[in-house]
């Protein structure tokens, strides 16, 4: 039998995460959980959020299941350490961006898919009427380089300010003196770019997309975006039936809300993947419904894309929509292999949303609190359950 690392995390991940096992149990997938610890908890007590038992664990079984976690400022990290630990040198890290990295989890999925009757899709003027235009996006976002890699530098050292200085460009900063300067490099590897591309491409093939488009700043940042730009051309010479097109991630967010529909796969970079990969997610029901994975060549790690709100932890009984998380489960199956259990919950998730009966307060744009129910929004067990009496 499978074994799926389950890594709750922090605040609602807590909450998120024992609704998607419900789902996994209910639609029949059989797999042991072990449980992992991860995020703020482990920080506060230990210095580290990321343990390295937790590691061991996703190097033995390859596949985890993430909630979400807290992360807070640099202050509130030295503040909330266990006395004991203050002062002996540790630093706060983000352990999704170190597991990340840990395990080359370069490829990160992010499909954004209308669900018809999820009363917060996006809506467009159309003459005297409105439409509402079905997107289905996938977002393939580099996961690993780019500006997240951490090279970076408050009043950098004279040894790099030195280097940076045999380029021409950097004149402007000439009289701007060192402690007055900061530095994030944005490095890019062929490598990457290309494997990035490639599941991008690989993923249109097998589902039928009929564009993928690279979505850059080529114009601009010549080499880093150029150099994914130019995989993207090489690797879509191997697709003929696949278009490739190109746009700038400024222009893909002005055209988000005019012609969504029109977008099949779309490739970037780690940060401009992140941000078209909100936008998209904003048109579908935000963060309610976006899911990702995170794939190396050798483990993946699936998470809902929504952080810990801490602000709902606590909350009896939970507000938040399990929606996200449970898509999450479905691309799991999916990467396993179980395609069939995960288009059955996929079709019971589609079932209750059209159905319109049980919606979460984000669905019924509700400010979040306990008095929610009274405004007839059903709670996180309600969700989970309405899905899985239709599976
Ligand atoms: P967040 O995603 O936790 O919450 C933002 C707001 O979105 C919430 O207040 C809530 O109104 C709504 N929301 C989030 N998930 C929802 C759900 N499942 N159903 C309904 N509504 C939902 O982001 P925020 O508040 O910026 O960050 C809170 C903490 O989470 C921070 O410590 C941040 O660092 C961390 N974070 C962690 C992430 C991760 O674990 N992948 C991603 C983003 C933030
Ligand atoms: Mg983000």
């Amino acid at each position: 039998m499978r074994t799926i690392v389950a890594m709750p995390g922090d605040g609602i991940g807590k909450v998120v995460l024992p609704e998607g096992l419900r789902v996994l149990h209910a639609v029949g997938f059989d797999a042991n959980y072990v449980h992992a610890d991860i995020g703020w908890e482990f920080w506060c007590k230990e210095g580290n959020p990321f343990p390295q038992r937790t590691i061991d664990l996703l190097s033995e079984h390859k596949i985890g299941l993430f909630g979400a976690i807290t992360s807070k400022p640099k202050d509130k990290a030295e503040a909330e350490l266990a006395p004991e630990l203050k002062g002996k040198g540790h630093v706060y890290a983000s352990p999704i961006v170190g597991m990340r990295q840990k395990f080359d989890l370069d490829i990160s999925v992010r499909p954004c898919q209308s669900l018809p009757g999820n009363p917060l899709n996006f809506i467009r003027r159309h003459g005297d009427g409105f439409e509402e235009p079905k997107v289905d996006a996938v977002i393939f976002r580099q996961n690993t380089e780019c500006l997240y890699v951490g090279v970076e530098w408050t009043n950098p050292p004279a040894e790099v300010r030195a280097a940076l200085e045999t380029h021409k460009a950097m004149k402007m900063f000439k009289s701007v003196p060192s402690e007055e300067l900061a530095i994030s490099c944005r490095i890019m590897s062929r490598n990457a770019c290309r494997r990035i591309c490639e599941a991008a491409f690989a993923y249109a093939h097998k589902f039928g997309y009929k564009s993928v488009t690279v979505c850059e700043k080529s114009n601009v940042i010549r080499e880093t975006s150029g150099l994914m730009r130019n995989e993207a051309k090489v690797v879509s010479k191997s697709y003929p039936g696949i278009a490739l097109w190109e746009t700038n991630i400024d222009a893909q967010m002005m055209w988000l809300t005019k012609n969504p529909e029109d977008y099949g796969v779309i490739v970037s970079s780690n940060m401009f993947g992140d941000i078209v990969s909100d936008g998209f997610a904003g048109l579908v029901g935000g963060l309610g419904f976006a899911a990702s994975a995170n794939v190396g060549r050798d483990v993946a790690v699936f998470e809902p894309t929504h952080g810990s709100a801490p602000k709902y932890e606590k909350l009896q009984p939970s507000i938040v929509n399990p929606i996200a998380m449970i898509l999450t489960v479905c691309m799991m199956l999916d990467h396993l292999g179980e395609t069939d259990k995960a288009a059955r919950i996929k079709g019971a998730v589609a079932a209750v949303v059209k159905e319109g009966k049980v919606r979460t307060y984000d669905m019924l744009r509700l400010t979040g609190g306990p008095g929610v129910f009274a405004h007839g929004a059903a709670s996180t067990a309600q969700m989970t359950d309405a899905i899985i009496a239709n599976l």
